[in-house]
């Protein structure tokens, strides 16, 4: 589903990303953790293109791109496969919480006003929005904007959800309802790769967990290898140093 392939990323002399090599396959979730300006949010956003990598390749369900082969149209496709969560919402302020979802479907996906309007109120039910459809972003709470864009980022059908952080934004007492959305798209066997510090929520979502430490993936496996058996001493320290910051 998602391949990455020696992916390197400069900014100026900073090298930031180091020759990562990773796949995902459909329906797998895949969490990241690593310290800080280790390269995790980069590695996201040039996956999505949001930053044109250095040199690697990019292939997401079947469409490659990479800085050889980059075209306008290659760039719409690519970037059409996959959605990302920030961690503050990017809804629209001025667009009521229905309107958020269906602006970008209308807008980009062609889809007629009263479709997007079903398909947005389908999703605003799943995600336990519903009541909320005619509000705007200000009156939500920061759990409840997290989830419409949540809600918004699914209603593209995304081949792959990319989430960076999406709880570190959030008061301790809203981050479970983010979790547990995100824990439900992982049981109808979303694609998704999440960057988080969240470590007990991380460990129970994911197949694999990723830890990565100044621009290379120092260790892939499992929870359970990765949190009771870790291999690099780097690991072991990392996971010690976020104990206290289990929530879930
Ligand atoms: N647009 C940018 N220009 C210059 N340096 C950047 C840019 N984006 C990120 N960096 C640098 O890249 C490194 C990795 O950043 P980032 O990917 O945000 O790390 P993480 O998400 O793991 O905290 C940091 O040193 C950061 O300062
Ligand atoms: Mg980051």
């Amino acid at each position: 589903m998602l391949q990455i392939s020696n992916l390197t990323k400069s900014f100026g002399t900073l090298q930031v990303l180091n020759g990562i090599d990773l796949h995902i396959k459909k329906g797998e979730v895949v969490s990241i953790i690593g310290p800080s300006g280790t390269g995790k949010s980069t590695l996201l956003r040039c996956i999505n293109y949001l930053e044109q990598p250095t040199s690697g390749t990019i292939t997401i369900d079947g469409i490659s791109i990479s800085p050889e082969t980059q075209s306008r149209k290659r760039l719409y496709e690519i970037r059409r496969k996959s959605s990302m969560i920030f961690q503050d919402h990017s809804l629209f302020e001025n667009k009521t919480v229905l309107e958020n979802i269906t602006l970008p479907l209308i807008s980009a996906y062609g889809y007629l006003k009263a479709d997007a309007e079903t398909k947005a109120m389908n999703i605003l039910r799943t995600i336990g929005l519903a009541d909320k459809y005619d509000q705007y972003p200000y009156a939500l709470s920061g759990g409840q904007q997290q989830r419409a864009g949540i809600g918004r980022a699914i209603a593209i059908e995304p081949k792959v959800m990319l989430f960076d952080e999406p709880t570190s934004a959030l008061d301790p007492s809203l981050i479970n309802e983010v979790l547990e959305l995100i824990l439900s798209l992982a049981e109808k066997h979303m694609t998704m790769l999440i960057v988080t510090h969240e470590m007990g929520f991380a460990s129970h979502v994911s197949d694999r967990i990723i830890f990565m430490d100044h621009g290379v993936i120092l260790e892939d496996g499992t929870p359970d290898q990765i949190f009771t058996n870790p291999q690099c001493k780097e690991t072991e320290d990392f996971i010690k140093s976020t104990i206290h910051r289990i929530n879930y």
